[in-house]
C-alpha cells in the first residue's frame, strides 16, 4: 500500500489550475513541409533545466512547472526531462547532492501523473569538480552513477518507441579530467557514437526519429549566453554550450534521412532552427535565469512537442508563469 497520490488524484488536484492561459504567451515554431493529410503522432512536454534546490521558491516552481504542463491543452504523453534537474552536483559535497536528489525525487512523485523519461546534464553529475566537492573520484556514486540512480536509468543513454517515432536520448557531458572551471566538454564518446551509428543503422528508414540530448548539437542562440562579449575574447563559453562534435554527428544524420528532430536545453534560452532537414529546438529552462526571473530574452518555461507522422514537428514554448 503506498501514500503515492494515483493519477487520477494528481490531474485531480491540477484541474482548478487548468490552464487557460497556457498557449497566451507561448510561442510555436515549426519547420518541414506538412501534407495536408499529416496525422498528430506524438505530443510531448519538454521540461529542461528545473534546477531544483532548497532555495529561492525552486521546489514551488518546479511544482507549478509539471502541473503547467500535465493539463496542458495538447494533452502531451509523457514529459521528458532534458537534464540539470537539480542546482548542483557538480562542485558540491555528498551531502547536499544527496538533499538535492531528495528534494527532486520527493516533489516529482507528488506531482507526476505521467511517464517521464530523463536525460542527463551536466549538473546532474557528481564531483567532476573536485576542488569544490572533495571528491576523490573513487566513491561508488561519484560521476554520472548517482543520476542514473536517481533516473531509474540502466544506461546513461537509450532508445525507446512512441506513436511511430523512434526517439534517442544521448549522454551529452565527459570529463575533461580538470579538477575545477571547465570539468566537462559536450561531445559522445566513441563508445556512445558507435552505439549512436548503430542506433540509427537499424531503424527503418520509414521511421522518423526525435533525437533528446541536454547540450544542444546545434545552436545559434549559445552565442549570447553570458556577459557582453570582449571584442577580443568572444563566446568564452562557447566550448561549453554546444556539442564539441557537432559535425560529426551532422555528418552521420545527413545519411539517416529519417532523423528529424533534436530536442535540447542547456543554454536557458529558446530557439527554433533548421539545418540540412532536421530540425533543432533549445527549449528554455523551466528555472529561467536560475530561478530569478526571465534569463536574457527567455521566459521561466517549458515546451510542448508535437510530432506528426510525416515526419514534421512543432514545437511551443510556454511559459508557466502565465
Ligand atoms: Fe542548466
Amino acid at each position: 500500500m503506498s501514500d503515492m497520490p494515483t493519477r487520477r488524484d494528481v490531474l485531480a488536484g491540477m484541474a482548478g489550475l487548468l490552464v487557460g492561459g497556457a498557449a497566451a504567451s507561448a510561442s510555436a515554431q515549426s519547420f518541414g513541409s506538412p501534407s495536408s493529410r499529416r496525422k498528430p503522432a506524438v505530443t510531448f512536454a519538454h521540461l529542461t533545466d528545473i534546477h531544483v534546490k532548497p532555495e529561492d521558491g525552486a521546489a514551488d516552481g518546479m511544482v507549478k512547472a509539471l502541473r503547467h504542463a500535465q493539463v496542458h491543452p495538447s494533452r502531451p504523453a509523457f514529459m521528458v526531462n532534458g537534464g540539470d534537474a537539480i542546482f548542483d552536483a557538480l562542485a558540491v559535497s555528498p551531502e547536499r547532492a544527496h538533499a538535492l536528489w531528495k528534494l527532486w525525487g520527493e516533489t516529482l512523485a507528488m506531482n507526476k501523473a505521467m511517464p517521464m523519461r530523463h536525460c542527463i546534464g551536466n549538473h546532474d553529475i557528481y564531483g567532476w569538480n573536485k576542488t569544490k566537492s572533495g571528491a576523490a573520484g573513487t566513491e561508488p556514486y561519484y560521476g554520472k552513477q548517482w543520476a542514473m540512480e536517481a533516473y531509474q536509468l540502466e544506461s546513461p543513454y537509450y532508445s525507446f518507441g512512441f506513436g511511430g517515432w523512434h526517439f534517442i536520448v544521448l549522454d551529452s557531458c565527459f570529463p575533461t579530467g580538470r579538477p575545477d572551471g571547465f570539468v566537462y566538454r559536450p561531445l559522445l564518446d566513441q563508445e556512445q557514437f558507435e552505439w549512436l551509428r548503430g542506433e540509427l543503422a537499424s531503424v527503418p528508414e520509414a521511421t522518423p526519429i526525435c533525437v533528446i540530448s541536454h547540450v544542444p548539437i546545434v545552436s545559434a542562440c549559445a552565442l549570447f549566453y553570458g556577459p557582453p562579449q570582449d571584442p577580443d575574447a568572444p563566446w568564452p563559453y562557447l566550448p561549453l554550450l554546444v556539442h564539441l562534435d557537432a559535425r560529426r554527428i551532422k555528418d552521420l544524420f545527413a545519411r539517416h534521412k529519417n532523423v528529424k528532430v533534436c530536442v535540447s536545453g542547456h543554454i536557458h534560452l529558446v530557439e527554433a532552427l533548421e539545418y540540412n532537414g532536421v530540425s533543432y529546438y533549445c527549449n528554455g529552462a523551466v528555472c529561467g535565469d536560475l530561478w530569478r526571473g526571465a534569463h536574457q530574452d527567455c521566459q521561466p518555461g517549458y515546451a510542448i512537442v508535437k510530432l506528426y507522422d510525416d515526419g514534421t514537428s512543432e514545437c511551443e514554448y510556454v511559459p508557466w508563469q502565465s
